[in-house]
């Protein structure tokens, strides 16, 4: 599958170089392919190029900048008539007491309002949960089959069938959560992530995995 990653930073470049590796044809849309603030990662067969070139080039394009630049991100990626867009943000925001939070919340999420922004996408929220560190690497030996999961959620089963398959390549069990609207659930858990991995001084190196009996 060529898979275009909007935004090159920590997730894109992960995520880029665990699909390379499953052998996924990787095109990075950046502002500025000939020098961004952060550079793409390089690895066979990746292309850095525009964000609408990298947009029109990709069977499923990725949505990995920070929530304050998307309204700005969308307007550059053009066309995105029926693609599948996997949103890995998440509406993070300091508080009034300063600790971190999210913007939004409750009666809506992140991933509504982006597919708001962009009504002709089928967006997918996922990859959204853990830290970078885990696309990485999803490897967590001694638990026998048992594997991370990946919750994924909204509104075209077609799309979240294509999410699911990429999760699975990377060695995730991936997870529907149902509906768009169960971003207000999943976005919520990137946070608590966050919390227990950082500001509780652990190593970011975990992930869910759902139990069965
Ligand atoms: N970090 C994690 O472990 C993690 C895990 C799950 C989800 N997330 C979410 O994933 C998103 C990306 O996080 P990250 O840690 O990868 O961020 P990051 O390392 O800061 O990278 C952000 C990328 O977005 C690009 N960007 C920023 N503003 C842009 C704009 N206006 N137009 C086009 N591109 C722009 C940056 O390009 P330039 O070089 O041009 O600035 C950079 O390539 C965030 O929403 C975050 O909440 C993060």
């Amino acid at each position: 599958m060529n898979v275009a990653i909007i935004g090159a930073g920590q997730v894109g470049s992960a995520l880029g170089r665990s699909w390379a590796k499953a052998g996924h044809q990787i095109i990075y849309g950046v502002r500025n392919p000939h020098g961004g603030k952060t550079q793409p990662p390089t690895f066979e067969g990746v292309s850095v190029q525009l964000i609408p070139d990298a947009v029109r080039a990709g069977d499923i394009v990725v949505l990995a900048t920070p929530w304050k630049a998307v309204p700005e991100v969308v307007t550059f990626m053009g066309d995105l008539q029926g693609k599948v867009v996997i949103d890995c943000t998440n509406p993070l925001s300091l508080n009034a007491e300063g600790s971190l939070s999210l913007e939004i919340g409750s009666t809506t999420s992140g991933a509504e309002e982006i597919q708001r922004l962009m009504p002709a996408a089928r967006v997918v929220k996922a990859f959204n949960t853990y830290g970078w560190e885990n696309f990485e690497n999803p490897s967590y030996p001694g638990h026998g089959d048992l594997r991370p999961v990946m919750f994924h959620c909204g509104d075209d089963e077609e799309a979240k069938e294509q999410v699911a398959a990429l999760a699975q390549d990377l060695g995730f069990e991936p997870v529907d959560a149902g509906g768009l609207g169960m971003a207000r659930s999943l976005e919520p858990l990137a946070l608590l992530w966050i919390r227990l991995a950082v500001q509780g001084g652990r190593n970011p190196n975990f992930v869910w995995a759902r139990l069965r009996r």
